[in-house]
């Protein structure tokens, strides 16, 4: 318990010293060998999504509670962080990047030409049980098309998160695309009242269809109509299932398939019963799958929705995915399609009799040539220097000693191979450049 009264610190200094604070539950910390990886792919995706001109955005970590409040369903909301500030006000870490971009855009940027097209790699909170692959602090890579209706907007999604997954190259991974306004309308045909819909949605996408059906027949759906809504949830297979389908958003699913088939995307099923866990969507639906991942194997979920005039904006259309970054990359390391991170370039060891500034010079020449370098700061001797360099995966150990400063050379040594060469400075670039 964290004592109300600052100054008790004062009175329990011996009880305060011997605690040793953990990291909170559902965090992580991430060493450096995680961050080159992170990095790694952090630059994989901006890149990919640059090259679809999408421009990044960053919006802050918390936001008014009250913004995810209105749309992002139970599931969300059960696990959101949330609590009061000094000012009273309710205030959430985000649980997601969607309605904080919405936010973003009403607030100031109603008037740019759209469509808009953000990307954000941000962490994002939620309160979920931790386990491999889901966590209480996690990341986005979230992708968002604002202003746009047509099939073509929701198309570019789905290429453009195919290409993500396969510029990656991640094996065996496949999209169940759906269109939740095909069973919003069959919902509002049959009566079902717009307040009951999201809780029937909910039961579909946990899979829990005998309930799902249930609540219809107690809310007074007919029984034929019932019987059409669970058969249309359960329509599953290539896009020749829609043909012969007559339902509003049938013919505006075709044609975002038709487009994305044509931009190569293959691996794919129609599912009608991917109906998603947030409430704001309102047409095409879409998950990715990656199933060596198991429980949570699902590493994108997007789709159309509208919240702008939720957040006092206009009515405008908007489409995005996210991927669980943290996923993504789980599923890049099971596919063996991460980089090792680049070794340490050198390792310079100035010994008695040479001065520190010296090696530091020679690092300096060598660092303005993009190579990795450094110094020794810890002033060791020259064999527990060497056993440093190692442990850092140095390629090379530059040692500078009184014989070596008098004739002008520097000894670079070979850590790999033990090797040694004797080399004039400007030399050095040249032998340690791969
Ligand atoms: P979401 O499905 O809630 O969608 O999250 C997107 C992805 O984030 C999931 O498919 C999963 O890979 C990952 N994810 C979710 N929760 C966790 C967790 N606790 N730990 C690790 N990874 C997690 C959204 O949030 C929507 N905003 C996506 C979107 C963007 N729709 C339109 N635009």
């Amino acid at each position: 318990m964290f004592p109300r009264n600052p100054e008790i610190y004062f009175i329990l200094p011996s009880f305060h010293l011997k605690i040793m604070i953990q990291r909170i539950r559902g965090t992580r910390d991430f060493g450096p060998e995680e961050m080159w990886k992170r990095n790694w792919l952090a630059l994989q995706l901006r890149d990919l999504a640059r090259a679809y001109g999408y421009r990044e955005v960053l919006t802050p970590v918390m936001e008014s509670a009250e913004l995810f409040v209105a749309k992002s369903g139970p599931g969300v909301l059960n696990e959101m962080y949330s609590f009061r500030d000094k000012g009273n006000r309710e205030i959430a870490l985000r649980p997601e990047l969607t309605a904080p971009i919405i936010r973003f855009f009403v607030n100031d940027l109603q008037d740019s030409p759209l469509p808009l097209k953000f990307f954000s790699i941000s962490n994002c909170f939620r309160y979920e049980e931790p386990q491999q692959g889901r966590y209480r602090e996690f990341f986005h890579f979230d992708v968002e098309i604002i202003g746009s209706s047509e099939p073509a907007a929701d198309a570019e999604l789905l290429l453009l998160s195919n290409e993500v997954c396969s510029r990656l190259g991640l094996k065996n991974y496949s999209y169940r695309i759906g269109h939740v306004g095909i069973v919003r309308g069959l919902l509002d045909a049959a009566g079902l009242d717009k307040a009951r819909q999201p809780e029937f949605l909910h039961l579909i996408d946990k899979g829990k269809r005998d309930e799902a059906e249930a609540l219809l027949l107690s809310s007074d759906v007919g029984r034929g109509d019932v019987q059409q809504i669970m058969h249309v949830c359960n329509v599953k297979g290539d896009l020749s299932v829609l043909y012969g389908m007559d339902f509003e958003g049938v013919d505006y699913l075709r044609s975002v398939l038709e487009i994305a088939q044509s931009g190569g995307l293959h691996n794919y099923r129609v599912d009608l019963g991917v109906v998603r866990g947030l409430d704001y969507y309102t047409g095409l639906v879409f998950e990715v799958d990656f199933p060596e991942l198991g429980a949570e194997k699902q590493i994108c979920g997007g789709g159309a929705y509208r919240l702008s005039h939720l957040f006092g904006g206009p009515d405008v259309p908007a489409t995005g995915f996210a991927f669980g970054f943290d996923r993504l990359l789980i599923a890049c390391e099971r596919s063996r399609a991460l980089p090792e991170e680049p070794p340490l370039d050198a390792f310079v060891i100035t010994l008695p009799g040479v001065s520190y500034t010296e090696g530091l010079e020679i690092a300096g020449m060598l660092r303005k040539s993009g190579l990795s370098v450094e110094t020794d700061l810890m002033n060791r001797n020259l064999s527990k220097a060497l056993k440093y360099a190692s442990q850092r995966r140095a390629r090379f150990a530059l040692i500078i000693g009184e014989k070596e400063k008098d004739e002008g050379v520097v000894l670079l040594r070979n850590m790999m191979s033990g090797e040694e060469a004797r080399l004039p400075a400007a030399e050095l670039y040249a032998r340690i450049k791969v």
